[in-house]
Formats: C-alpha cells, structure tokens, sequence
C-alpha cells in the first residue's frame, strides 16, 4: 500500500486550474491554460502588459499547474515550414556523414543542438524564428534575462512506443542514487535552473502522441526521489493529459513537471523542435560554439539593421539567443568589474556592434579578446 509521500503526490495532482490564475488565456484545455499568439500579440508593445503576462507564467510554471500551451506563436507559418526543412536537410546531411544517433526508441530521428546547426545553416531563418517574442517572454517568465537556449529536434516515427513517466534535467537524468545525495532543498530548487519547451512542426492529434502531462505534480517536493516508482507511474498513467498541437504552437512547461512522450498511433511523424532553456546561473545540457553562430548570423542581423528591417526587440531576442549574456564565470585580474559592476559580456559587445555598423573583423577581435580575459 503506497505510503504518505504517494498521498501528498495525489494531493497536488488533485488540484483545477482557476480562470483567476490565467486571465490572458483564451481557454482552459485538459487543466492546461491555453493562450493565442495572435490575441497576445497586442501585449508585446504595452510594457506593464509584459510585466503582467510574465508573472501569470511564472505562477502558473511554479505552484499552478507548471505548464501552458500558446497556440498559433508564429505569426508567419512559413517561418515554422522553413526551419522545418532545413531540420530535414541536417536529418539528411548528418544520415549521410553517417553521424546521425537516432534516440533510444526505434528509427526515430534526433537533431543534437538543432540550435547551433539551424544557425550555421541557415542565419536568416535563425533570426526569424528565435526572435520569436513570445518564446523570449516565456522564458524571461521563468528564469530571467540572459536565459541560455538549446534545442534539439525529435521526429518520431508512426508505431513509436511511449515514454516511462519521468522529470527532466537536471535532477530527471540522474540515478535515485545520485538525486538521493543531493539535499531535498536543491533538488527542489533545480527546477528553477530550467525551462523545457516544444515547437510542434507537424499538426499532433492526439494519436500521434503528444507530451502526456500530469498538472501540477511539479509542486511534490519529492518528486525527483519517487518518479519511477510503480505506485506514481500508475497514478500518471491514470491521470495524464494530452492536448493535441498545430503546427507553430507552442507548449512551456516547469522541468519538474511528470511528463512522457505519447506513442504515435497515426500514420505520420510527429516532428518537435524540443527547447531546454537554462538560466544564467545555471549550466545547460549541450554546450555551444557561440562564436560559430555569431559569426554566421552577424551578417544577416547587419543587413537587416542597414535596411531598416530590424526592430528593436527583434535585435535583443536575436542577441539573447546568439552570445552569452552573463558576466560570469570570469578571469577578475583580467576582466575586472567595469565602475564596481559586472564586467561586459559578449552580448552587450554584440548589441553595440549591430547598432554601430562595426565590420565583421572588429567585433571578431573584440569578442576573441573577451574570450581571453575570461579564461584563467
Ligand atoms: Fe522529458
């Protein structure tokens, strides 16, 4: 007979979600709130709308239900029908070069740092589709400013199993043994580190296996400890919900939240760009050439500001997804504080040179020599 930590679980997961907590949503679907990119699009020129919206998600990502789905995110389609394609042809180059790695289920097919690869082969798209501002806003929502993205694609084949029930990283990738080393109050405060969301870049009914989610089993403190055990599992098989996604829809949810992959029962892929989206105090799953990515999407940003088709906000997003926003970990000797504050960073170097024209050369030698000063 489960035990009193089963029955706290039970608890939390018992919990509805209130219009009150998610008053910009269009509709409440499967205990998930549901908004539209095409109705929030008013917020994003109106600040103390942002400064609204964003606490709305920061609850409902912490002690709400830890997820939310915005449908229709991309105001233009073809931007999602592009980068899809361009998924395709690394699918193809990387099968080909015989370096493709598949995942852990059948003839799936997996794109490690879609991110990095998505930028180098194809800057203008990057730039479109990263400087999405309603994935920007999500993820300032949950963990700030200077938020660090990595993003790999998963294509999944017709007849492909489900998930076990599981949380994320951090903590959901380590054995019980390792999460039981880790003091309670960490384990807890890991889910603060990271944001996990997903793209749909093909319409996902129900049957092609969409995330199952089980509303707000975040907030069970000792979840990491307890996910994979048989009397949780069953609960979440029980319990689970699945809202079926278009394609341009996208879906946050907080990385402690019991989730699995569905089975893909239809007769197409089900294709997602996966998002895992660290804070800047945090260190992220997948590392980065940040100064590979700059150097191809930098000229694409300086024809767009010459021709006068690079909005303010278009630039920052850009930025915050291109190059490192934090100032640390530093070399102090090297890279002192600048007036008693933290030294520059890489991206305000990129801001500057966007804005002021600098020629490819110079902003190469200034950020090599950033990369300098930083090491020890
Ligand atoms: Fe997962």
């Amino acid at each position: 007979m489960p035990g009193p930590p089963f029955q706290s679980f039970v608890e939390c997961c018992r919990r509805r979600v209130t219009p009150e907590t998610c008053p910009n949503a269009r509709l409440v679907g499967s205990n998930i709130p549901i908004y539209s990119g095409p109705h929030l699009a008013p917020f994003l020129e109106d600040s103390s709308r942002i400064s609204r919206l964003l606490n709305e998600w920061n609850r409902l990502l912490g002690e709400g239900p830890g997820v939310f789905v915005i449908e229709h995110a991309f105001e233009r389609l073809d931007v999602i029908h592009q980068m899809t394609k361009c998924f395709e042809a690394i699918i193809a180059r990387e099968k080909m070069a015989g370096t493709s790695r598949g995942d852990h289920f059948g003839d799936n097919e997996r794109i490690w740092n879609s991110f990095q690869k998505s930028s180098i082969q194809s800057p203008h798209l990057f730039v479109d589709y990263y400087g999405n501002r309603l994935i920007a806003l999500a993820c300032r929502a949950w963990l700030g400013p200077h938020y660090q993205l990595t993003a790999q694609v998963n294509n999944v084949k017709p007849g492909s199993d489900a998930q076990s029930p599981h949380r994320d990283y951090h903590l959901g990738f380590q054995s019980n043994e390792v999460i039981g080393s880790f003091p309670e109050s960490a384990q807890t405060m890991s889910q603060h580190l990271t944001l996990q969301g997903a793209v749909a870049h093909s319409d996902m009914p129900v049957e092609s296996g969409p995330t199952r989610l089980l509303p707000f089993s975040q907030r069970f403190a000792a979840g990491y400890r307890h996910f994979r055990d048989p009397a949780f599992s069953d609960y979440f098989e029980a319990h689970a919900v699945q809202l079926p996604l278009s394609k341009g829809d996208l879906l946050f949810f907080n990385p402690a939240l019991f989730h699995a992959a569905g089975s893909n029962r239809s007769a197409n892929d089900r294709m997602a760009n996966l998002l895992q989206i660290s804070s800047a105090f945090g260190r992220a799953m997948e590392s980065l050439d940040r100064l590979a990515m700059i150097t191809a999407v930098y000229p694409e940003l300086i024809r767009r500001h010459q021709a006068e088709t690079l909005p303010e906000a278009l630039l920052e997003t850009s930025a915050t997804a291109l190059a490192d926003g934090y100032a640390f970990p530093t070399n102090l000797d090297s890279d002192p504080p600048i007036d008693g504050n933290a030294p520059r960073t890489q991206r305000s170097y990129l801001l500057q040179a966007v804005r002021e024209n600098w020629p490819w050369p110079h902003l190469q030698k200034t950020l090599s020599e950033l990369a300098r000063r930083r090491c020890a």
